[in-house]
């Protein structure tokens, strides 16, 4: 699948669930309102029917000319302005609010019509209504006195609560469009990672073919002018040409065998020799083999070897490849003259070994992807420098084999530093 194919399926598809979500949100709301508006109007029914015969009893007027008012979301007022028995009213209202099924928990109150004080209150719980753990009232009539004018309220306190809890296909649907949204954002990412790791892999085979072609065209010239005309040749080009075809072999035998490497340490675990090794050793004797590379382009190494526990339980041959893996960088990534210093300290999880170098660093926005296997920092087209983006990669699975851990510290156009941290 081409780049441009997934941006426009990963556009089209977050598209239609942004306008999914949106619709269910549009529903959903729409749902909470008409569930809310039935609410309202079971409550005001019961309301009025209990104001009706409460009216009735102190034969007042009835309520049609009292309506219900509805002063808040869950606060409901009757205005009786009647001498209505507290008792009576809280038993219709109880029973009226059953009949019509809203067994919730709520607050009862009585006001004094005058005055707007409370005059009788009581919370009264959800279903466990008739457990003697009801709250006691609270009275302020006096008995025996002329008879107050009331008010009665009705508190629905955990109204949104109930309405949300009776909405219970709608949570449903909604969990299962967001397990859509998750699952569609997940496939998403895969078939990034995927796409990411095919581009890698192409690349890595177009640097195949060509660092492996280099060497065999090599040889082949040689040897087809050996096979040719080795009589007229000069002892000197003989030799010539056979240290070309020697060299050129090691060089493709090494490249083979790096590959070969990788290969096998991606099907099985990584097992190590480990051994007693000293560090400092190990580093003067890895920095030995880059010294002809060095010597060629005048370049310079620097050893500062301050660590006083040199000694680590290490695997020699891994440890030495992964540091070599880190000077052939150094080295191969200084388009000037290559000015290498390798630091060793002591630190708590046992000695830290820095490869720095002067050359052209790298970007912030690329160092979190270079221990990835096949990763090369993209350069454009061209990549002036070789390699198969497989050098890191080793040295990240080298130090987790360890126990240890590999960091980059790089500036653009200032140089890098890898800092090597292995267990003593
Ligand atoms: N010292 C460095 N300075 C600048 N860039 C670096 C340095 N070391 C690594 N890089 C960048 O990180 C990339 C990955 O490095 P890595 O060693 O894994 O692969 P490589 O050098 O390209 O190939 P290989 O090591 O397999 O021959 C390189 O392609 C390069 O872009
Ligand atoms: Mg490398």
């Amino acid at each position: 699948m081409s780049r441009s194919k997934i941006q426009i399926i990963l556009v089209l598809a977050s598209v239609s669930l942004v306008a999914l979500l949106s619709a269910q949100l549009v529903w959903l709301t729409k749902a909470y309102s008409v569930e809310e508006k039935a609410f309202n109007h079971r409550v005001q029914v019961a309301l009025t029917t209990v104001s009706d015969q409460l009216l009735a009893t102190v034969g007042g007027s009835t309520s049609a000319q009292k309506p219900i008012k509805q002063i808040a979301s869950n606060y409901y007022l009757a205005e009786l302005n009647a001498p209505i028995d507290p008792a009576q009213a809280e038993r219709l209202l109880q029973q009226e609010l059953g009949r019509r099924n809203l067994q919730e928990a709520y607050e009862f109150g009585l006001y004094n019509s005058l005055d707007d004080t409370l005059m009788f209150g009581k919370y009264v719980p959800a279903t466990q209504r008739k457990l003697a753990t009801t709250p006691p009232a609270v009275v302020r009539h006096e008995e025996g006195q002329a008879p107050k004018l009331y008010n009665m309220a009705v508190v629905f306190p955990n109204k949104t609560s109930v309405i949300l809890g009776e909405m219970e296909f709608w949570w449903y649907s909604t969990g299962a469009l967001l397990l859509v949204v998750l699952f569609f954002a997940y496939t998403m990412f895969q078939i990034l990672r995927e796409k990411r790791l095919a581009e890698l892999k192409t690349d890595f085979i177009n640097n195949l073919t060509h660092e492996l072609q280099t060497p065999i065209t090599n040889i082949g010239l040689a040897s087809e002018v050996l096979r040719k005309r080795p009589e007229t040749l000069s002892p000197d080009r003989l030799s010539r040409y056979h240290d070309l075809i020697y060299s050129e072999n090691e060089r493709l035998r090494a490249q083979v065998e790096r590959v070969l490497q990788m290969a096998t340490m991606e099907s099985r675990e990584l097992v190590l020799k480990k051994e007693t090794v000293d560090v400092h050793a190990l580093l003067k004797e890895t920095s030995q083999n880059l010294a002809p590379r060095l010597q060629q382009r005048a370049g310079q190494l620097r050893l500062n070897l301050q660590a006083t526990q040199p000694l680590v339980h290490a695997d020699s041959l891994h440890v030495a490849n992964a540091l070599y893996s880190l000077l052939d960088n150094a080295e191969k990534y200084s388009p000037q003259v290559p000015d290498i210093e390798i630091t060793t300290q002591d630190v708590a999880q046992g000695i830290l070994i820095s490869v720095r170098d002067s050359g052209i660093g790298i970007k912030q926005e690329f160092q979190k992807f270079l221990f990835d296997k096949f990763y090369r920092v993209p350069t454009g087209n061209v990549h002036n420098v070789k390699g198969f983006g497989l050098g890191l990669s080793y040295v990240k699975a080298i130090m987790d084999a360890h126990h240890g851990h590999v960091t980059v510290e790089s500036a653009e156009q200032q140089g890098t530093c890898f800092n090597l941290v292995l267990p003593n």
